[in-house]
Formats: structure tokens, C-alpha cells, sequence
């Protein structure tokens, strides 16, 4: 719930640069509902595309406060953000709206970012790896592999966002790597292997790139540091050490 109408458009337009000098990276930027429309045109003919940070499960309805995956498709969103911790801690969000909302959005097209994330009392009490199997085979149940094609999965550790304390690169990676084999035993190989595991939890210029050299590593959810386009065109044009 950042930004207003001019500063979400100065942003795009900042950001439209390092979008296109990053071949090989895609762009996405999220803005709140009321801003969709705006950023979805100004974004036209740029290598930046626009999600939604939410979408509902039902194709229309009695379903007041919320959004339609057609209607986010009509004003040329291509992606939706479902089942980010905040929504689950604050607005209800359970493993089955998740699942609910992944099949609206996959039913239209629309490119779906699935958060999954233990928060710090589960990962001291060593349950990290419990919260990550359930909250993917809820999320993940039923679809057929051909279904979840497109399917991006993002690893946002309750912890580390907002707080400014990043997971380390070897965290990470290795909750990456458990993610991709769940997907492997739920599904396929082949569906694993070719998945995104984007990482969220206070990314910033000077950790991107660190992060970025992990293997499973493969993008990054940002939040705080999006808003800024110094900042967030630094994370889109990240450098991966050679040796990597
Ligand atoms: P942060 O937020 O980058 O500010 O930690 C991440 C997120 O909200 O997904």
C-alpha cells in the first residue's frame, strides 16, 4: 500500500531503463489495486510488465472488496502475488484460498507468484521444513504438472521481510533447494527444474547479488527497496560473479 498515482508513474518510467538494458531478466512491478490501471499503461512497450498483489478465487460474484483474475487480465495485468505472508497473517489467507486463487489465476493466464515462508517461532522451533511441505502441497494440490507451467514460487521467510534482516545466501539457497525437490516429489523433474524460486525478505542493492549467485536462486520478491529507482534498477541489473 505504497505510493501515489505520480509516484508509482515516476517510478515505472525510472525503472524503464535498467528493465531494458536486463536482457534475460524479467520485470515486474506491483502496485496496489487502485494502481493498476495507471501502471499497466504506462508500462506499454516496455520491458516491464505488471502484477496484481492479490486475486480472488471466484470468476465474478457477490465477493465485495475483492478482484476478478479476468478483470486484472482486461486492464493488461499479467501476474498476481498469492498467499504473501501478509496476507496470511492479517487478512485470513490459508493454504486453501492459496490453492483457490493460484487455479482463478491459472484459468485466465495470469502468471502466478505463490508465496510460501515459516516465520521466526517456526524456524527457532526447527519447523521451517514442516511449514514449507505444507504450505506447498496445500497450495499445489490437485493441479495437473501442465497446469503449473508458469507456476513461480517465491521463498519470503516471515523474518526477514520489512525487518531488514536478509536471509543468508546459503539460507536460502537451501530453502530453495528443498522447495524444488518438494515440486520434484509432488510433480516432475522436469517441472521442478524449470520453476522460478524467486527469494523475498529485505532485498537490497547490496545483497542481491550475493543472493543471486545461489544455484536455486533464480529471482527476487522485492518490497521496501522496489520503491526507489536507484535501488530496485541496481537489483534488476544484478551481477553474478563470474565464478558462478
Ligand atoms: P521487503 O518486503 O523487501 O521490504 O522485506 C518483501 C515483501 O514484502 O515481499
Amino acid at each position: 500500500m505504497n505510493l501515489d498515482l505520480n509516484g508509482a508513474n515516476a517510478l515505472v518510467e525510472g525503472l524503464k531503463d535498467a528493465a531494458a538494458k536486463a536482457t534475460g531478466v524479467e520485470t515486474i512491478v506491483a502496485p496496489p489495486f487502485t494502481l493498476l490501471a495507471a501502471v499497466a499503461e504506462a508500462v506499454k512497450g516496455s520491458r516491464i510488465r505488471c502484477a496484481a498483489q492479490n486475486v480472488h478465487w471466484a470468476e465474478s460474484g457477490a465477493f465485495t472488496g475483492e478482484c476478478a483474475a479476468a478483470s486484472l487480465k482486461e486492464l493488461g495485468v499479467d501476474a498476481a502475488i498469492i498467499g504473501h505472508s501478509e496476507r496470511r497473517q492479517f487478512f485470513g489467507e490459508t493454504d486453501k484460498t492459496v490453492h483457490d486463487r493460484l487455479a482463478a489465476a491459472l484459468k485466465v493466464g495470469l502468471l502466478p507468484i505463490v508465496c510460501v515462508g515459516e516465520s521466526l517461532d517456526e524456524r527457532e522451533s526447527q519447523q521451517t521444513w514442516r511449514v514449507l511441505e505444507t504450505q506447498l502441497k496445500g497450495a499445489l494440490d490437485g493441479f495437473a504438472p501442465v497446469d503449473l507451467s508458469m507456476l513461480v514460487i517465491a521463498y519470503e521467510p516471515v523474518w526477514a521481510i520489512g525487518t531488514g534482516k536478509t536471509a543468508s545466501p546459503a539460507q536460502a539457497q537451501e530453502a530453495h533447494l528443498f522447495i524444488r525437490k518438494q515440486v520434484a516429489s509432488l510433480y516432475s523433474d522436469a517441472l521442478a527444474q524449470g520453476m522460478r524460486i524467486l527469494y523475498g525478505g529485505s532485498v537490497k542493492a547490496d545483497n542481491i547479488d550475493e543472493l543471486m549467485s545461489q544455484p536455486d536462486v533464480d529471482g527476487a520478491l522485492v518490497g521496501g527497496a522496489s520503491l526507489k529507482v536507484d535501488g530496485f534498477s541496481r537489483i534488476i541489473g544484478f551481477k553474478v560473479p563470474a565464478a558462478n
